[in-house]
């Protein structure tokens, strides 16, 4: 049996929690927008085509900013095909996603959806791959400047009498990776990003602009990018993105590392660390009053090499929102979710914002069937339950103890990962992941003095079929089950739990 100890002292604190870590992301790719968020007819679609049975789990989820329109579909995107009567919309070419974009939904859609789905943050993405400064201060003036040019006339004109007034811009997506439409090199985009945000600040000084850092920690220009483009924004800036998606690797038999897959959270751990390195040194060597934060915007897991993100081929085959990137996620799946949760939390000093790559259908917690339901994914538990109690409160300094658990990709990593995090209520919630594939773990909760809780709910996802997952035919296999395995001493200084092989699991106390 494993153990692991946590203890939980209010004098060591992290951070607060910024409510961004729970953003989202909305991309025009496969169904994300077309029978995910949008789709007129649908039984339960409201007066603007929004599906409400997608809104009401969006609230349910809890996701706060919404990045959007992408992804690798911005560095392709006009946002003007996107404004004005739909009727005159023009079809295009989604190079991105090899599909072909209606731009029946565009950025009026989306802010009037927010409004709908609870008041959610616009993040915004410029196009600097196709496209450079004119059209990112083009798009800046149609959104945020309130009236009295021809751009902002244009907005008022379209329905919107007010400024969307958008306060994080992204600065391209993903421009290190070669895949990206107009990739470039990390001299060429500090350069043209350094122009954009200094054009932008003229426009409105406050903006807060995410320039990009690298597509994944493995990049080989990994680090020396971030390097690069930081010298040449720095005091520009407010983020530098991140973005990690990870999968179990194929062994040469078929098999699935799958002991290296659950620790993944050591590898975002690891990347967040070493951006926050290079932001420390861009810092100093520029003598540098300013702080530049992570901006974690892209993160899930995600099947990138298997079927479902198979690209459509072919000059004659641009299919409309077809199904893509729709992996069907289990047990295990959402055990490294609620792991890199805990990972973001844990770094929530250097992490001030984050997005869930990606909402609906695409690689998301939310899943929906064309004219049909939708549902909650495993992955959709550890969000929900995390964005819930974490909203607010503050992240308290990880004091822990656990026994290893052996990885082919990471050695011994700690079996247990948690973190503890003070809510706005005062009362605690600690987070918790057992990463080893066979063992238990009895992990045990040093309270603060005095605490004595009065009550507590502990919730686990686990199930012994590890690879279990909600489907259409059967969206409820999968849930959070009370875990009544928790004892809490008699003086109140301690709570102690066991944790399944394999599970995630939230502690309530209060
Ligand atoms: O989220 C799917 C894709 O992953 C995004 O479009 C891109 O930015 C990343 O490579």
């Amino acid at each position: 049996m494993t153990q692991a100890r946590l203890v939980v002292d209010d004098d060591f604190i992290v951070a607060a929690v910024n409510d961004r870590l729970f953003g989202s992301f909305v991309e025009h790719l496969g169904r994300c927008v077309y029978t995910g968020v949008y789709e007129p007819g649908h039984p339960t679609a409201d007066e603007h085509g929004f599906r409400g049975d997608v809104l009401d789990l969006v609230r349910e989820l809890g996701a706060t900013t919404i990045r959007y329109p992408g992804g690798n579909f911005v560095s392709g995107y006009r946002w003007e095909d996107g404004v004005g009567p739909k009727e005159d919309r023009p079809r295009r070419l989604d190079l991105a996603w090899h599909s072909t974009e209606t731009n029946e939904f565009g950025l009026h859609e989306m802010a009037d959806w927010m409004d709908k789905a609870g008041g959610n943050e616009l993040m915004e993405a410029v196009n600097l791959g196709s496209r450079g400064l004119e059209n990112a201060l083009d798009l800046l003036e149609y959104a945020n400047v309130p009236s009295g040019t021809e751009l902002s006339e244009r907005r008022r004109a379209n329905g919107a009498d007010k400024p969307f007034n958008i306060r994080m811009w992204c600065l391209g997506n993903e421009m290190d990776g070669p895949w990206q439409l107009g990739h470039k090199t990390a001299e060429d985009y500090g350069t043209l990003a350094a122009s954009v945000a200094a054009g932008m600040r003229q426009i409105d000084p406050d903006l807060e602009l995410v320039v990009c850092g690298s597509s994944s920690h493995g990049m080989p220009t990994f680090g020396a990018w971030e390097r690069t483009v930081l010298e040449k924004t720095y005091n520009n800036v407010d983020f530098i993105s991140c973005h990690a998606y990870y999968a179990p690797a194929r062994r040469e038999d078929g098999s699935r590392d799958m002991a290296s897959f659950l620790a993944s959270g050591v590898d975002m751990d690891g990347f967040i660390k070493d951006v926050a390195a290079v932001i420390d040194s861009v810092k100093a060597s520029l003598k540098s009053k300013h702080d530049v934060y992570i901006s974690f915007d892209e993160w899930n897991v995600w099947y990138q090499q298997d079927e479902p993100s198979k690209t459509p081929e072919g000059i004659d085959n641009w299919p409309v929102a077809p199904r893509l990137l729709e992996d069907i996620y289990s047990v295990a799946d959402a055990v490294v979710f609620g792991d890199l949760m805990i990972t973001l939390l844990k770094n929530a000093d250097r992490v001030h914002a984050a997005s869930l790559a990606q909402l609906v259908n695409v690689i998301a917690p939310i899943m929906t069937e064309p004219n049909g339901p939708a549902w909650r994914q495993t992955t959709f538990y550890p969000f929900a339950q995390t964005a819930r109690l974490a909203k607010g409160g503050t992240v308290l300094e990880p004091k822990q103890d656990s026994d290893q658990t052996a990885t082919a990709k990471y050695g011994d990593v700690d079996a247990v990962n948690s973190v503890a995090v003070r809510c706005t209520d005062g009362s605690l919630a600690v987070f918790a992941v057992n990463r080893s594939l066979d063992e238990a773990a009895t992990f045990e909760v040093r309270l603060p003095e005095g605490f004595a809780p009065q009550s507590c709910s502990t919730q686990t996802l686990h199930d012994d079929d590890i690879f279990a997952a909600n489907t259409l035919e059967q969206q409820n296999r999968v849930t959070l089950h009370e875990n009544d395995s928790i004892a809490i001493d008699a003086d109140g200084n301690a709570a102690t739990i066991s944790l399944p092989p394999v599970s995630w699991t939230v502690m309530h106390l209060r």
